[in-house]
C-alpha cells in the first residue's frame, strides 16, 4: 500500500520534485555539518582560555583564542590578558630569554641564566595569526597586531602595528573623530 502511494505521489511533478529536494538535503547534512564544525565553528574556541586559566596566566578568562598558540606554560603567571582580547590561531607568547648581558666570547650560551619579562595584553587588543608576542611586551587597550609580526616593544593603544618588529603604521580616531595624541598613547 505504502508503495502504491509512493509512486502516485511520484508521478506528480512538483510533488517529485519535492521529494528530490528533501532527499538531497538529507544526504547532503552530514557533510553541511561537516563544514560548519572545519570552517565556520571552531568547538574548542570558548574552552582554551579555561586551560590558559588553569595553567596559571592571570585573566578573568573573558578572551579567545585561535587553535595552535603556544604559550610560555612554564611562566604563565606572567601573562596578563585582559578582557576582550583575541588571539588569533597558531601566535607565539615567550616570557623568557637567555640573559646576554655578561655574554663574552668563548662563553657557553646554554649556561647563561635566563630572564624572565611579563607580558600584558591590554583590554580588547587583538594578535593577528601566526604573530610571535616576545617577553617584557605590552600591547595596548584595542591595538591590533597585523598577522605575522613580531612584537619585541610595547605598542600603543588603538592602533595598527605590523612587521617585524612590529610598529605601528596607524592610529585609530576618538570616537568625536578627532586624531589621537599620540604622544600620549605611546607612553
Ligand atoms: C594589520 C591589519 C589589521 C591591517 O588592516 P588595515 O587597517 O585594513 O590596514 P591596511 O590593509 O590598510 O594596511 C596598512 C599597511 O600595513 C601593511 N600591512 C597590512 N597587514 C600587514 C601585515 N600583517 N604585516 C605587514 N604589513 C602589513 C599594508 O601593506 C599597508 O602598508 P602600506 O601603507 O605601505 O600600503 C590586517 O592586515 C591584519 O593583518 N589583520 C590580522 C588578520 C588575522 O590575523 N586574522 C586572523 C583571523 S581572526
Amino acid at each position: 500500500m505504502k508503495a502504491r502511494i509512493k509512486k502516485i505521489l511520484k508521478s506528480i511533478p512538483f510533488v517529485n520534485y519535492l521529494i528530490s529536494k528533501y532527499n538531497w538535503y538529507r544526504d547532503s547534512r552530514p557533510y553541511h555539518w561537516m563544514t560548519k564544525q572545519m570552517h565556520m565553528v571552531d568547538p574548542a574556541q570558548n574552552d582554551r582560555s579555561k586551560y590558559w586559566l588553569k595553567c596559571g596566566v592571570n585573566s578573568s578568562g573573558k578572551f579567545r583564542v585561535g587553535y595552535g598558540v603556544y604559550f610560555d606554560a612554564g611562566n604563565a603567571n606572567l601573562i596578563t590578558i585582559e578582557d576582550g582580547v583575541w588571539i588569533a590561531s597558531e601566535c607565539l607568547f615567550l616570557c623568557h630569554r637567555r640573559d646576554m648581558s655578561n655574554y663574552r666570547v668563548g662563553d657557553d650560551y646554554n649556561n647563561l641564566h635566563f630572564k624572565k619579562e611579563p607580558i600584558v595584553l591590554k583590554r580588547g587588543c587583538c594578535i593577528g595569526m601566526r604573530s610571535i608576542v616576545m617577553p617584557g611586551v605590552t600591547v595596548g587597550e584595542g591595538a591590533v597586531v597585523g598577522a605575522g609580526s613580531i612584537v619585541t616593544k610595547d605598542i600603543p593603544p588603538y592602533c595598527v602595528a605590523v612587521g617585524n618588529p612590529a610598529k605601528p603604521v596607524k592610529y585609530f580616531k576618538n570616537a568625536n573623530g578627532s586624531e589621537q595624541d599620540v604622544a600620549l598613547t605611546s607612553k
